[in-house]
């Protein structure tokens, strides 16, 4: 996710802000940029790209000053390019503006200010930001800043310059991590810690709703309405590796535990909860166009294709729209039946994967409408497609991935909201997705809180050769993946499978040395997947099995259990699979296993 930096002291500024970045990079960034104000003028530099090639292109005569902010992007609003990195400036170049967040009023904020004559030099967010800043400067930075902030809605974290106040940095937190670093004659502003440790351990946390003011000599952290806010000053006493993972020993385990705020972004701005609906104008169809569409087909790969498994069910169920589930690498050479009514969806965290990318081309050649749901802003396949929607999971560093799947679940359960109000799905029914999905994260956070639980469960199956992932329903998908998840990071073999098809095949295999994982949330498919179970432990079986709170048939009948919260059927996966990923990633850590960069597994697989 994007990364901030801002400098005031007596320190030559803009060294020690791109080495601030350096500390930023490991969070992932599409572009890096700067902005100083050097003998009363704005000088901005920004480039698309990598900090490494971003600071060669810079040369030796580095611009000088005493104040810089800086900042590395992760994209959301616009492609990664030139332009889109900020720093963002207003119309008379005197204000520059860094922002982490998404505004979510944007499209308000920018069409008042072009009636009042701003033009606008980018497709970002933050650049509104500068604008509305420019247009309610009056005589101080900060109360242009707090002005402008009261007319936003959205997560930010920021940071603002101007010539006019040359030697102060103006910042503001809310829903966006932000603090302060308290130095001798020296402060900063970052998003971070890792990028003012070298400097100072000294940090105080901002908290929503505040502001900070920094000079050379030292800092006031007002509100927006001016009032002063006193704050403690903390010590840090993590070294620079830990703070990268955020306190985490694992990113995967990081990525794990950020998924209350990572549903949370997929979501917002999306749910109409009158209408039981979701907004999706990105994927640039209207009601009319999305009717014409007689079946929609998902392409994807690895865990992506797992979620568009779980889409599949969604949308047959409560859509009513023929839905087919595609590897990207088969659909591509199988000369698949595709014509204009059809409507395909590739499915993607990097949005680079070969094979996906050239299925949607192919589906593309035969006349298909093309929409992507992908986590990277700018990617190959978020070029290609016609329109669809970002799941802003924020960067996913673990090669195993976890947050990205579930974001691509809640996508997709937006999608079925809205092609189900069209076609199926009553507006009382479409309330109450939106209603679950609204609950879904703070249940998930209640999940991950007990993830002790789920430790010490792993502990029990660490040197099991193979294991065996059961579910049924909406919860087949889950066992894949978690099968996936396993094999993945720990190298035990593991398999999934729809938990009556093991009567065919591998009911042959259990016995004490095979552990068997049942995804059983009480939903419509419960008595039979009990008597699956039944069947496991009638054969000497171990069984771990994930189940709804309250469940105590199959707390009699398992060795281990987890529950999970009540939820709708379809959003079942969103709870089930956390144990499945906190089991596997345990297990791994246990076995001494290198669990963000497992062997021979790539994060995007640009190639065949
Ligand atoms: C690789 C990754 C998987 C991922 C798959 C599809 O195999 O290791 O975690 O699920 O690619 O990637 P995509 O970026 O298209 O979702």
């Amino acid at each position: 996710m994007c990364g901030i930096i801002g400098y005031v002291g007596s320190g030559d500024a803009v060294p020690l802000v791109l080495e601030g970045l350096k500390r930023l990079e490991y969070r992932g960034y599409d572009s890096a940029g700067f902005a100083l104000v050097e003998d009363g003028q704005l000088v901005v530099e920004k480039s698309a790209g990598r900090l490494s090639e971003f600071m060669a292109s810079l040369g030796d005569s580095l611009p000088s000053g005493r104040a810089a902010i800086a900042h590395t992007r992760w994209a959301t609003h616009g492609a990664p390019t030139d332009n889109n990195a900020h720093p963002h400036t207003d119309c008379t170049g005197r204000i520059a503006v860094i922002h982490n967040g998404i505004i979510e009023n944007v499209a308000v904020l920018r069409a008042t200010l072009a009636k009042h004559g701003h033009s606008f030099r980018s497709d970002t967010d933050t650049e509104v930001l500068a604008h509305l800043i420019e247009h309610l400067y009056e005589d101080s930075l900060q109360g242009a800043v707090a002005a402008a902030l009261k007319q936003v809605e959205g997560a930010y974290g920021l940071a603002v310059i101007c010539t006019y106040e040359p030697h102060t940095i103006v910042a503001a937190k809310q829903g966006s991590p932000l603090l302060l670093g308290v130095g001798d004659g020296e402060n900063f502003v970052a998003s971070d810690a890792a990028a003012v440790l070298q400097h100072t351990r000294s940090v105080v946390y901002l908290d929503d709703g505040e502001m900070a003011v920094l000079t050379k000599d030292g800092y006031q952290i007002p509100d927006l309405d001016t009032t002063r806010v006193a704050k403690a000053v903390s010590p840090v006493d993590w070294d620079l590796a830990t703070i990268e993972r955020g306190g985490y020993p694992h990113f995967m385990l990081k990525e794990i535990m950020e998924q209350p705020v990572s549903i949370c972004n997929t979501l917002r701005g999306h749910l109409l909860p009158e209408d039981g609906n979701a907004r999706l104008s990105g994927i640039n169809l209207s009601d009319a166009e999305l009717l014409e569409f007689d079946r929609v087909v998902l392409i994807a790969c690895g865990t992506s294709w797992h979620a568009a498994l779980i889409g599949e069910y969604m949308l047959e169920e409560l859509a009513r729209v023929p839905v087919e589930v595609e590897y990207a690498s088969e659909f591509r050479y199988r000369n698949p039946i595709i014509d204009d009514r059809t409507l395909v969806v590739g499915i993607s965290q990097s949005g680079e994967t070969a094979d996906t990318l050239a299925a949607v081309r192919e589906a593309k050649k035969k006349g298909a409408w093309t929409l992507g749901i992908v986590n990277v802003v700018g990617s190959s396949i978020a070029r290609e497609v016609d329109g669809g929607t970002y799941i802003h999971a924020g960067p996913e560093i673990g090669v195993a991935s976890t947050k990205a799947f579930t974001c691509q679940v809640t996508a997709l359960a937006l999608l079925t909201l809205r092609l189900g109000r069209q076609r199926a799905l009553s507006v009382l029914q479409g309330r109450e997705i939106v209603e679950a999905l609204n609950a879904l994260p703070e249940q998930v956070k209640a999940v991950l809180a007990k993830a002790n639980e789920i430790e010490r469960i792993a502990e029990q199956y660490v040197r099991a050769p193979n294991a065996l992932y059961l579910g049924r329903g909406y919860n087949f998908p889950v066992a894949l993946e978690g099968a996936l998840k396993l094999k993945e990071i720990s190298y035990i073999h593991a398999e999934g499978y729809p938990a009556a098809e093991m009567k065919h095949g591998p009911i042959a295999l259990i016995d004490g040395m095979m552990p068997v994982v049942f995804v059983a949330p009480q939903d419509g498919v419960y008595p039979k997947i009990v008597s699956n179970l039944e069947e496991v432990k009638a054969r000497g079986g171990r069984v771990f099995a994930v189940v709804t709170d309250g469940d105590d048939q199959i707390a009699r009948l398992a060795d281990h259990v987890f529950t999970i919260p009540k939820t709708l059927d379809s959003l079942t996966p969103l709870l089930s699979v956390l144990p499945l990923q906190l089991f596997a990633y345990y297990i791994a850590v246990r076995r001494g296993c290198n669990v963000d960069q497992p062997r021979n597994l790539a994060k995007a697989v640009t190639v065949e």
